[in-house]
């Protein structure tokens, strides 16, 4: 079969080539590494992270209660109020009521909470959370349940005698759907002010879709609100923190940074819908959660501190996205204006968001954002050095005004920080023209580019930036995805990141996008990797992201690669080379992305000057092109790792329709 891939890689000259089949023996083809290297970028590759998808709430952030906050709204979702998620439990003859009040909040930003008042006890009544399509429980782990509680005077229902019982006691427990107890933990609520209540439950046996149910056993009333229960073991054991096995997937790619919270999500439907990073940091009850423009709630629980968090724990540099001061020019579908500015009278206040920001992230404990920051448990700075501005905006006044006006106050005070603008949502047209003429009159020192084409796209492009202006912007491709999730996708983009990295010093960064997806949720496919509420599934897109991150590189040494046999017939065996060093451990990386259905058996020489050391690895993805992973067969396309025997000089057999990558040791 003679894959797209091949009919298109002839059409890159040096790289590419053309060999004979039936050389037996000898090797097809000489793959010769040239001394000479060129300095790339130490940050190419990293990840994109959007709450899309349920990529936040009911994803990576770890909360396992849905709506604990009693905030979704029929404004979100038609059949969405303040007590989805959550259904009225009664026990053994107990009678009581529930209601939403929104009298004497926790806080203005997290104004409803439900009132729980128990007429009779009988075995106890009470509210019951569903989850997000259940909630996982292992047996024998521990999980972290809290509540915001206070004691009510409702009527005649003081408790026993017309007297304030002096607490009010709440059983809160796992059960199955069936009602059998799974672990349960007792809460005494105290008092007529708000206040925090903990507890830990440990469960004997494991349900992959739980309830919580709570359930209040004193005569009386209690007001509750934000209602969360974590798994004890959180990644890092972080509090408030993320999905152990969902952010340790992404942090096995080794990305380099980490652009966040999103693209579309940030600029939001319309101004009263831009994300406002300050709503997302802060005790969580204090946060103001809001609709989020994909269509569903975001509690915001998964704030600006456990994004900053969390790329430090992985060693991926953050790059937070700001609006630009305006909103999409799409979204009409939810409920969107197109395109609007903020008014200018707003501006002054929004940019000083933008510089608080900065201070949030670098400033000094004794500034205000820096003690925010501080208090939050994280004393030393975050590192910021990336800034997004916009995301996508079509190119306007509008919009260019209020990108200026950011920009400008940004750069005048912090210098030190690469501002990368925005060059719209595909690789040409008019928004891509007047966004490069923009970034060109600023001096824009990036853009970020964005494209999601199909995989022969990708392979007839592999030549896009070896023409760009390199005293231009650096490039940020911010968004790209070859449309699928097969074997073949992800080749392509596979031979598209070699050309990355031979364009490294003009492309500063690159990452695939969108991360994350939760099964029965996915809103836009295809996405890098799916999760239910027990197991997550790793692309063969993933495995490309991962093999490329573990592999980079900051030096490029060009490849020439020739037939070492004379052509007898099939001309079509085309092989993609790039070949980088690692400055910190000084190892030599060659890749290789073979698109032909038979392998190839080649021979690398590498310059004298290199000193290899014979051991070596060889990971290669490799399978069937039209094959891609699923929950069913999550093992179809995965890769494999086994040492090899490297040198100066040495012969290997680069499997068909396969990712190789050596990694070769020179200390
Ligand atoms: O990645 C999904 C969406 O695609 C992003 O929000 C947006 O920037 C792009 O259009």
């Amino acid at each position: 079969m003679r894959t797209v891939l091949q009919k298109f890689i002839p059409m890159f000259g040096a790289i590419l080539l053309a060999a004979n089949l039936s050389a037996s023996a000898a090797a097809d083809l000489n793959i010769q590494i040239t001394a000479q290297g060129k300095p790339i970028s130490p940050d190419l590759f990293g990840i994109f992270f959007e709450d899309l998808n349920y990529a936040a709430d009911g994803g990576l952030y770890a909360e396992l209660v849905q709506n604990g906050l009693f905030e979704y709204q029929a404004t979100e979702r038609i059949d969405w109020t303040a007590m989805t998620a959550w259904e009225p439990v009664a026990r053994d003859g107990a009678t009581g009521s529930l209601k939403v009040s929104d009298a004497v909040p926790v806080n203005p930003n997290n104004p409803h909470y439900v009132v729980v008042e128990m007429k009779s006890p009988g075995g106890g009544f009470g509210l019951a959370n569903s989850g997000f399509d259940g909630i996982p429980v292992q047996a024998g782990g521990q999980y972290d349940f809290s509540v915001f509680g206070r004691q009510l005077f409702t009527g005649n229902h003081w408790g026993g005698n017309g007297v304030l019982a002096s607490s009010s006691r709440l059983v809160v427990r796992l059960e199955t759907r069936e009602g059998a107890v799974l672990g349960e933990a007792v809460v005494e609520i105290s008092g007529r002010d708000w206040q925090r209540f903990a507890a830990t439950i440990i469960v004997t046996n494991s349900d992959p879709a739980a309830r919580l149910v709570l359930l209040s056993q004193t005569k009386g009333a209690v007001a509750l609100d934000d209602i969360s229960l974590f798994p004890h073991a959180t990644f890092r054991n972080r509090p408030n923190g993320l999905r152990a096995d969902l952010a340790q997937a992404i942090a096995d790619i080794h990305p380099k940074f980490m652009r966040f919270p999103g693209g579309c999500l940030v600029h939001g439907h319309s101004l009263g819908n831009i994300y406002h990073w300050k709503d997302s940091v802060g005790p969580v009850e204090q946060r103001r959660g809001q609709e989020n423009l994909w269509g569903y709630h975001q509690s915001l629980g998964l704030g600006f501190f456990e994004y900053f968090q969390f790329c430090e724990d992985i060693g991926a540099k953050p790059l937070p996205v700001v609006a630009a001061g305006v909103c999409c020019q799409n979204a009409d579908d939810q409920g969107g204006t197109g395109q609007r500015g903020l008014p200018l009278e707003a501006m002054p206040a929004y940019i000083q968001d933008v510089l608080d920001l900065i201070e949030y992230a670098n400033g000094p404990t004794n500034s205000t954002w820096g003690a925010k920051r501080a208090a939050a448990g994280h004393p030393a700075p975050f590192n910021l050095q990336f800034l997004g501005l916009g995301n996508e905006d079509a190119q306007t006044d509008v919009f260019r005004e209020r990108f200026k006006m950011i920009y400008d106050a940004v750069k005048a005070k912090h210098p030190e920080i690469t501002i990368i603008g925005t060059v719209g949502p595909a690789p040409d047209g008019s928004d891509y023209d007047l966004g490069w003429k923009f970034a060109n009159e600023q001096r824009l020192e990036m853009v970020d580019e964005h494209y999601y084409e199909k995989p022969e796209w990708f392979l007839q492009n592999l030549a896009r930036y070896d023409t760009y202006n390199r005293t231009n912007s650096k490039v940020y491709v911010g968004e790209y995805a070859s449309q699928g999730n097969a074997l073949f996708n992800a080749l392509a983009e596979a031979a598209y990141m070699t050309s990355l990295e031979r364009n490294g010093d003009v492309v500063h960064m690159a990452s695939y996008a969108p991360l994350l997806a939760r099964e029965g949720h996915t809103q836009w496919r295809p996405d890098m990797i799916y999760f239910n509420a027990t197991n997550i599934l790793l692309t063969a897109n993933y495995y490309v992201q991962q093999i490329f991150g573990r592999n980079q590189g900051d030096v490029y040494f060009p490849a020439t690669v020739s037939a070492a046999a004379p052509s007898s017939g099939d001309s079509t065996k085309s092989v993609v080379v790039s070949c980088v060093s690692d400055s910190g451990t000084g190892d030599i990386i060659l890749k290789l992305v073979n698109g032909n259905t038979n392998a190839i058996s080649a021979q690398v020489t590498l310059p004298q000057s290199f000193p290899i050391k014979p051991r070596a690895t060889c990971t290669v993805l490799t399978g069937d092109a039209k094959a891609s992973n699923s929950f069913r067969n999550p093992g179809a396309v995965v890769p494999a790792a086994t040492e090899f025997a490297a040198g100066n000089s040495f012969d290997c057999s680069v499997p068909p329709e396969s990712l190789t990558v050596i990694r070769m040791k020179t200390r």
